[in-house]
């Protein structure tokens, strides 16, 4: 029988809670040592946790620019480094609204937000799907790794939408996937491992557009070959699941040497970007 929405959310919400409960063995979908796409510079001003349990696939605030007064929303916040980065770049004049459902997640946030020294930050408890958030309430939505674990893309594309205001602007790190074959997308370690959930870029692009954003942009992709990918896919399992390099689903367990040989120039991490129309 198909697993439910809320089912695929409470193994996503399991995996996670174990993730940030246990002593990180790599930082996420796409990186052994430090997480990828941000500057020495940027990781040097933050608490060490906020960075150790880092799991995203790229730095959402690479491209923007969030200024000083600006209000950011970071849908999956996860423990917390990109609301910490936002937190600096919108000043004492802004806010940082941190969105996650895993309690485990949103405490170790918390710990981060205030080792760090922050007051202009809150994490909600709530789902991406249905944001804890006010309509046209925000200048930035930002997200690192995390739509792809979604069941329920068009809801979570339609709230960006909803909470952004007239003129608002996304900046989305994502993975995204071609051809996935169906064994690989039925798995739920996989799925938790930001693999099997993701769509592909096409499907992403349509998604925003569909929900009235505009100028939806590719910004950059980060390939993966095999190596990174089976690297990555250890990271990511490590994270989620005490065991590693293996995947078990209901139709038996893959390795994640052949998880990643059989994705090798499918799957990438890659930058969106989209812009809410001034004055619809
Ligand atoms: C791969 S981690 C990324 C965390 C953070 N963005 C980072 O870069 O470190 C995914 C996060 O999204 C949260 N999450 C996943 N699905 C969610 C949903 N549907 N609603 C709210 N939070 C969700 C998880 O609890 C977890 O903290």
């Amino acid at each position: 029988m198909p697993r439910s929405n809320d089912d695929i959310r409470e193994s996503v919400a399991t995996a996670y809670a174990s993730a940030v409960t246990q002593e990180p063995t790599g930082c996420g979908c796409d990186c052994a040592e430090a997480p990828k796409g941000y500057t020495s510079d940027e990781l040097t001003h933050l608490p060490e946790d906020a960075i150790r349990h880092s799991l995203g696939c790229g730095n959402p605030l690479t491209y923007v620019e969030v200024k000083d007064g600006d209000t950011v929303l970071d849908l999956g916040s996860g423990a917390g480094i990109d609301i910490l980065l936002a937190a600096d770049r919108v000043g004492p004049n802004g806010r940082v609204i941190g969105v996650d459902m895993t309690d485990e997640m949103i405490a170790k946030a918390n710990v981060n937000i205030a080792a760090a020294g922050v007051t202009n930050v809150e994490v909600r408890k709530g789902l991406i799907e249905d944001l804890p958030v006010d309509d046209e309430s925000v200048d930035w939505v930002i997200s690192n790794c995390v739509i792809n674990l979604s069941p329920e893309k068009d809801r979570v594309f339609g709230e960006i939408a909803r909470v952004l205001k007239p003129g608002g602007r996304m900046l989305v790190s994502d993975i995204v996937v071609e051809n996935l074959p169906q064994a690989l997308r039925d798995n739920q370690f996989l799925y938790n491992g930001c693999v099997a959930g993701a769509i592909s870029e096409s499907q992403y692009v349509a998604g925003l557009e569909a929900v009235g954003l505009s100028d939806v942009k590719v910004k950059n992709r980060v390939l993966y070959d095999s190596q990174q990918m089976e690297s990555a896919i250890d990271d990511e399992l490590d994270a989620v699941q005490k065991e590693s390099d293996r995947c078990c689903g209901p139709k038996g367990c893959v390795e994640s040497h052949d998880v990643a040989e059989s994705l090798v120039g499918g799957i990438w991490s890659c930058q969106f970007s989209a812009r809410k129309p001034a004055g619809v």
